[in-house]
């Protein structure tokens, strides 16, 4: 397309675009760089009949994922209950009672995750449930969560695109303030648990700690963003990672929604992993 040329866009991707502060027209200005042939990134969004953002609903009870996966890793040196089951619905008790670090102590729900049981195209991976996200049970419930949809909505990802929506850690805590490293390694297994059993054909890690955690990498965001990474999972897939910033970091700095833009056009371009 003409770089100069605006794109097409549907309304959610408008009203994203207004989020960020750019018009049709700003944006082309940066389709170019975008789209050039070293990235391959197409950002020639298509309009599409108004698809409406994917509303969080509970995971359905009717898909229970029964994928065998392979033996016990390495035992964890984390307090997390072991063994950490291997059919889901198992596992999803298994987390709901889980005390394995302090953070249960606070908790009204864990929340183990909601979305699309079988091989999603998604398995978006924050970081910890919020106040509305505990006492509901369900993740990305505040205002976070509505950034978020805006966010997919802007690369096609909508209602119907199957997506795992999950976090790095499965209690809040309390004042919302950073997990430490003893619970996020109790966490973690549950986590990679959920990656073997539904067979995610992409990840979207939302923030430095979901992408350190999932990478085994202690680099700093700005140097996991904008690239495409991959993780293996228990059961020896190899399924590509991309990374942007938390939607809770760009309400706080918007001035970052520019990047998280071109990194979810990135993530739009990756082909997923085979089931
Ligand atoms: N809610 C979640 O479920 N996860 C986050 O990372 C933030 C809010």
């Amino acid at each position: 397309m003409n770089p100069m040329q605006a794109p097409r866009l549907n309304r959610l991707q408008e009203a994203w675009l207004q989020e960020i502060g750019l018009d049709k027209r700003m944006l082309a200005q940066f389709v170019a760089p975008l789209a050039g042939p070293e990235s391959a990134v197409d950002t020639s969004v298509q309009a599409e009949p108004e698809p409406s953002a994917p509303k969080l609903m509970p995971a359905e009870p009717r898909l229970p994922v029964r994928r065998q996966v392979q033996a016990e890793p390495e035992e964890s040196p984390a307090k997390t209950l072991q063994p950490v089951p291997q059919i889901w619905e198992e596992l999803i008790a298994h987390i709901g009672e889980c005390q394995a670090c302090e953070l249960h102590k606070g908790r009204s729900h864990a929340v183990s995750g909601t979305g699309a049981l079988t091989a999603p195209e998604w398995l978006v991976v924050g970081e910890a449930p919020g106040s509305v996200d505990d006492r509901t049970g369900l993740p990305f419930q505040g205002k976070a969560g509505q950034l978020l949809q805006a966010m997919l909505a802007s690369i096609q990802v909508t209602g119907q695109t199957t997506v795992f929506y999950t976090n790095l850690i499965k209690c809040r805590p309390l004042g919302n303030r950073t997990p430490t490293p003893d619970e996020i390694a109790a966490c973690l297994p549950y986590l990679q648990r959920q990656i073997a059993l539904l067979g995610p054909r992409r990840i979207l890690a939302l923030g430095g700690l979901a992408a350190q955690a999932l990478l085994g990498l202690n680099d700093d965001l700005e140097n996991l963003r904008g690239k495409v990474h991959a993780m293996r999972s228990e059961d020896g897939r190899s399924i590509p990672v991309l990374v942007t910033y938390h939607p809770t970091a760009l309400l706080l700095r918007p001035q970052h929604k520019l990047d998280a833009w071109r990194d979810l056009n990135l993530a739009r371009t990756v082909p997923g992993a085979e089931g």
